[in-house]
């Protein structure tokens, strides 16, 4: 197959409506990373994603819409703090879990009687959602397994023959995927920590928001994960990321000694662009030391740099400190396989 590459303008986003209208996938920008969307009513389109990206049967896609008007079609017995955070965080990157509505293709949801839904913040997005009339299943425009796409170009080299097209609505902005909270039952649980903090939820709904307690470590073996997404490999480039937590004086203490000059050992840094490193390292960047922002937006970005200069072994400075940072380290930790040095 031939994978078309348009820029975002009227005519390619009514192209990639007809083509999602007709059953085909389609990536398309989000302000998180790319999706690569189906429409969530076709459970043979929604097929199509699973093989297109080699993802596990029993791992669920998020529901994409384009108003608030459009949750009732998806969802079910929608509580009002799910309505509260919605008008507060959407168009954004949320995903509420809610009771799934009939409608949704059984495969979307794998299984469970919930499904994952967000309105995003990206025009493009939004535009595509609303030419198609259709709520669009979206994971993330990656081969399972890879670093999730922060431009179009990184979905080309993941996906490129497989699936008709890629719109490129340039960088995606927030570059670590949405929060995932679940209201089922009343307790909200953040699944997946992303660019909404629970702080800024707690705000919202006046409770106090539960972290799933195994966002912070590998699963043992046999154990029911809280979010099927959480028993995979993930963002994982080809190279053997160890995470070093330590102050930066620490840290170049640390490596000196680990690994003086003439040592034939040397791994790549993956470290900040506020920060010098001893000159016989090679070095990737993933944003400013004190600014999980800006490392969330440019983290998987530095992953396929890696990859990109086949790097084989790296050391990584550790993210920022504060609940933004918590969700870039949860990325990381897992780029990582959970491999971490504390000095
Ligand atoms: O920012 C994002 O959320 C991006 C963009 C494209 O919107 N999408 C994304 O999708 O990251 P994906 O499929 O790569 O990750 C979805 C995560 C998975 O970890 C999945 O297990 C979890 O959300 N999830 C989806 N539906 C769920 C449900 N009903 N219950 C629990 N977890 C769910
Ligand atoms: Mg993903």
């Amino acid at each position: 197959m031939i994978t078309q590459l348009r820029k975002a303008d009227e005519e390619s986003i009514q192209l990639a409506a007809k083509l999602l209208c007709g059953g085909q996938i389609v990536a398309i920008p989000t302000e998180t990373v790319y999706g690569l969307a189906a429409n969530a009513f076709n459970y043979g389109a929604v097929e199509n994603i699973f093989k297109a990206k080699m993802r596990p049967q029993d791992n669920p896609l998020i529901v994409h819409i384009s108003d608030i008007s459009e949750l009732d079609l998806v969802a079910q017995d929608i509580p009002d703090e799910a309505y509260a955070l919605a008008l507060e965080f959407w168009p954004g990157p949320l995903t509420i879990v809610l009771k799934k509505s009939s409608n949704i293709a059984k495969n979307v949801s794998t299984g469970l009687d919930t499904v994952g839904v967000r309105m995003p913040a990206h025009d493009v997005a939004r535009s595509i959602i609303s030419a198609c009339g259709l709520p669009l299943a979206a994971p993330s425009a990656n081969v399972s397994g890879s670093p999730s796409p922060t431009l179009a170009t990184h979905v080309m080299s993941d996906l490129g023959g497989r699936i008709p097209l890629i719109i490129d609505g340039g960088e995606c902005s927030v570059g670590i995927e949405s929060t995932v909270v679940s209201i089922v039952g009343g307790q909200a649980v953040v699944l997946r920590p992303g660019f909404i903090t629970p702080d800024k939820l707690e705000k919202v709904i006046g409770k106090s928001v539960q972290l799933a307690q195994q966002i912070e470590r590998r699963l043992q073996k046999d154990e029911v994960p809280q979010s099927p997404g959480m028993k995979y490999k993930h963002y994982a480039p080809s190279a053997e990321i160890t995470i070093i937590s330590a102050e930066y004086l620490k840290f170049i203490d640390y490596i000196e000694k680990e690994y003086p000059k003439k040592c034939d050992n040397i791994p790549v840094i993956l470290g900040f662009e506020d920060e010098q490193y001893p000159e016989h390292f090679c070095v990737v960047r993933y944003g400013l030391s004190t600014d999980a922002k800006s490392q969330a937006s440019v983290l998987f970005k530095a992953l396929r740099q890696l990859d990109e200069i086949k790097a084989k072994k790296v050391i990584a400075r550790q993210p920022a400190s504060g609940q933004l940072g918590f969700a870039v380290r949860n990325r990381l930790m897992r780029a990582a396989a959970f491999r971490q040095v504390q000095l």
